[in-house]
């Protein structure tokens, strides 16, 4: 298995990535300071200031970090997009984005003035890789069939228990990169009898069954930690193998459901 993901624009991206969504400043520096390299927030998640100043302490250059964000649901719009797009850029102290993303469908309109307006940043080399987050196939079928630059990247809940694979497998089929959100469930798996049967066979915490899995399904776990023993628990999940037999029977397990944001439901909780 080769060491990043290679995007179909040609971009690396590492094997795990970091999420920020309610992490504080301590819990993203201790992430940079023990592996991450690639971050993940939103305009909505109020991290990107934090991200500027945890990049800034720990003295990493711009250059070996990935950044990515999103655009909300009330910033879309082309004129908007642009403003969106520069606020960000203003909050994470940097002059380019490493991935800029749609967080939410809204309407096919909607969708696709953003996405045109995202296109011609992409242009510009102020963003190096364009995304959709919380796209269902049905929800990215205008734009697929519209865009002038086809999404790198989709971001999806997928975890144990809820693998969306039909999700899962058009975005394979478009060789676009599939990203995991709450790839540990927020811990709603970790009792469930297979995994916790896996972690005593691999000897491995069920967080670390659940980050492998989406590792060997082609998928990028964007897991978020806040101590720096669970962040050295998420890299240390590139050092072991779940056989192929364990793999089908996680695929296969008794369904979760999804948790509490949908994008065709009202949120349930946060
Ligand atoms: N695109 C979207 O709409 C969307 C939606 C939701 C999330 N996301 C992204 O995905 C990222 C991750 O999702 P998430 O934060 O919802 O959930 P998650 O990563 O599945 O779970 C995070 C929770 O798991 C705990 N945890 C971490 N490592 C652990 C370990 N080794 N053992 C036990 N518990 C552990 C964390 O606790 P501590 O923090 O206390 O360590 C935290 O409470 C977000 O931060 C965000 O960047 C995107």
């Amino acid at each position: 298995m080769s060491e990043n993901f290679r995007l179909n624009n040609g971009l690396e991206f590492p094997k795990i990535g970091f999420g920020t969504y309610k992490a504080d400043f301590n819990s993203i520096v201790n992430a940079i300071e023990n592996g991450a390299r690639y971050l993940d927030t939103a305009s909505f998640y109020d991290t990107e200031k934090l991200i500027a100043q945890a990049v800034k302490a720990t003295g990493i250059k711009r250059g070996e970090i990935i950044l990515a964000s999103k655009i909300w649901k009330t910033e879309m719009g082309y004129e908007n997009t642009i403003k969106a797009f520069n606020r960000t850029l203003e909050n994470l102290e940097t002059d380019y984005l490493d991935v800029y993303m749609i967080h939410w469908p809204v309407s096919d309109i909607l969708n696709l003035s953003t996405w045109q307006a995202m296109e011609d940043l992409y242009s510009q080399g102020k963003i190096r890789a364009l995304g959709l987050s919380n796209f269902l196939p049905y929800h990215a079928e205008t734009l697929l069939s519209k865009c002038k630059i086809v999404p790198s990247v989709a971001q999806f809940e997928f975890h144990p228990g809820h693998t969306q694979t039909f999700a899962l497998n058009y975005y394979r089929e478009d060789n676009i990169l599939v990203q995991a959100w709450s790839p540990l469930a927020r811990g709603r798996v970790f009792d469930d009898k297979l995994i916790r049967e896996l972690s005593d066979k691999y000897n491995k915490t069920q967080a670390q069954i659940c980050i492998r899995f989406c590792i060997q399904e082609g998928v990028m776990p964007l897991p978020r930690a806040s101590t720096v023993e669970r962040v050295k628990e998420m890299f240390e999940c590139l050092e072991f193998e779940i056989e192929e037999y364990d793999m089908l029977r996680i695929e296969n397990m008794p369904p979760i459901g999804w948790g509490g944001e949908h994008p065709d439901r009202e949120r349930v909780k946060i």
